[in-house]
């Protein structure tokens, strides 16, 4: 097993990272607070895991389970609503500790329901796709989504722990492998050159769910988002540099209703669209952005917009996002593989080329 402690003071907190760590009750043993466990789940996740964590937790807790349906439609205030009648009913105190042991959607509510019952309760995260892995269970941003937007309700509530077991990875389909894989990539580009040099030559062994591999980029991974998360744990500044390739990728996902994408999906195009956005500002390489594009390629997955959407689509969507800066869309571009920054200053024309030409119909025109 292995080890990565995010350093936030007070906050601290460790994640644990290894294969079939489900079981081991002395990792909960030393982060349960209190003498009763919740544990958060959905219906698909509770069938596979949910018996085998409430048995390894028992040893230590009291131990009930709270199952939702699954699905990002779900992610909303009413799931939270039930989350607070269940711990009422039981009835839970301060001392109770939540575990969310699901994908980034149970880890959002769980974490949230967490940071509001009570004032705040304790949560550990045992995440269960590759992208709740390296990404959505590290840095304590928890939420849910309104009706007029995704996210919109949300808090920042550290979890106690993170118990990351590799094992559980085998059952997830291989398309939501692949989306997490794209938020893996994204850390090598930008701020991790050796972990993208290693991805170059092991996307393979990821695609075909290498246990030692997927270990290693989950490390890899948690790593970079604990230290970025240590400097900056608000959002004031560096950490910005995770949202690479999600100004793009976050205008797809609402063209399309949230229906056609995967959240990894949405980002790679995004990220494709970054790193040529980077080029045509002259930060980036043209040897580089071809050779990034290529790695998203080599990971099966997708590069280009959907076909139907136009440059003023983009326009639209991207400045209802929540990272635009008293009007001005912010982006996160590339100096070179491995280092990225906050663009808000650049030529709206340059803008406008990148996004014509990364939509496959308006290259074809221009070049008629
Ligand atoms: N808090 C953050 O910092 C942060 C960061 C990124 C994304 N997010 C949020 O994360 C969510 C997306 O998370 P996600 O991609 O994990 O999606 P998800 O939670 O919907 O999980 C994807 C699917 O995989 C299933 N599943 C989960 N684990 C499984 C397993 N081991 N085997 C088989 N099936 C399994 C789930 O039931 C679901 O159907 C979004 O709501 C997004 O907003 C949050």
């Amino acid at each position: 097993m292995k080890t990565v402690n995010v350093d936030l003071g007070k906050r601290s907190y460790p994640i644990h990272i290894g294969s079939g760590i489900l079981d081991r009750s002395d990792l909960f043993q030393a982060h349960v607070r209190g003498s009763q466990v919740v544990v958060i789940t959905n219906d698909t996740v509770s069938e596979l895991y949910g018996e085998r964590l409430v048995e390894t937790i028992n040893s230590v807790a009291r131990t009930h389970i709270h199952t939702l349906p699954d699905g990002e439609k779900y992610k909303n205030l009413n799931a939270v609503s039930q989350i607070f009648d269940r711990l009422l009913s039981i009835p839970c105190d301060r001392r109770t500790t939540l575990v969310a042991l699901g994908g980034g959607v149970i880890g959002d509510i769980t974490g949230f329901a967490a940071a509001c019952y009570l004032r705040g309760i304790p949560y550990i995260h045992v995440p269960t796709t590759l992208l709740a892995q390296v990404d959505s269970s590290i840095g304590g941003k928890t939420g849910v989504n309104h009706p007029l937007g995704k996210n919109m309700i949300g808090a920042i509530h550290q979890p106690l722990c993170v118990i990351s077991d590799t094992r559980v990875l085998g059952t997830l389909p291989q398309r939501e492998l692949r989306a997490g894989l794209a938020e893996v990539i994204k850390y090598g580009f930008i701020r991790d050159l050796k972990f993208f040099e290693w991805l170059e030559n092991s996307h393979q062994s990821l695609l075909a769910c290498d246990p030692a591999s997927l270990s290693y980029a989950v490390e890899q991974s948690s790593r970079n988002k604990a230290e970025v998360v240590h400097e900056d744990e608000y959002e004031s500044g560096i950490r910005a540099i995770l949202n690479f390739g999600h100004t793009f990728g976050h205008a797809i996902e609402a063209f399309s209703r949230y229906e056609d994408y995967l959240h990894g999906e949405a980002v790679a195009i995004g990220m494709s669209m970054a790193a040529e956005f980077s080029r045509r500002l002259q930060q980036l390489s043209k040897a580089q952005a071809e050779q990034s594009i290529q790695l998203i390629k080599n990971c099966a997955l997708p590069i280009d917009p959907p076909a139907s959407m136009t440059p003023e689509d983009f326009h639209q969507f991207m400045s209802r996002d929540k990272k635009v800066d008293s009007g001005r869309i912010r982006f996160i571009t590339l100096h070179q593989i491995g280092q990225a920054k906050i663009t808000s200053s650049y030529s709206p024309e340059i803008l406008r080329e990148t996004i014509e030409h990364c939509i496959p119909w308006c290259s074809e025109v221009r070049a008629k």
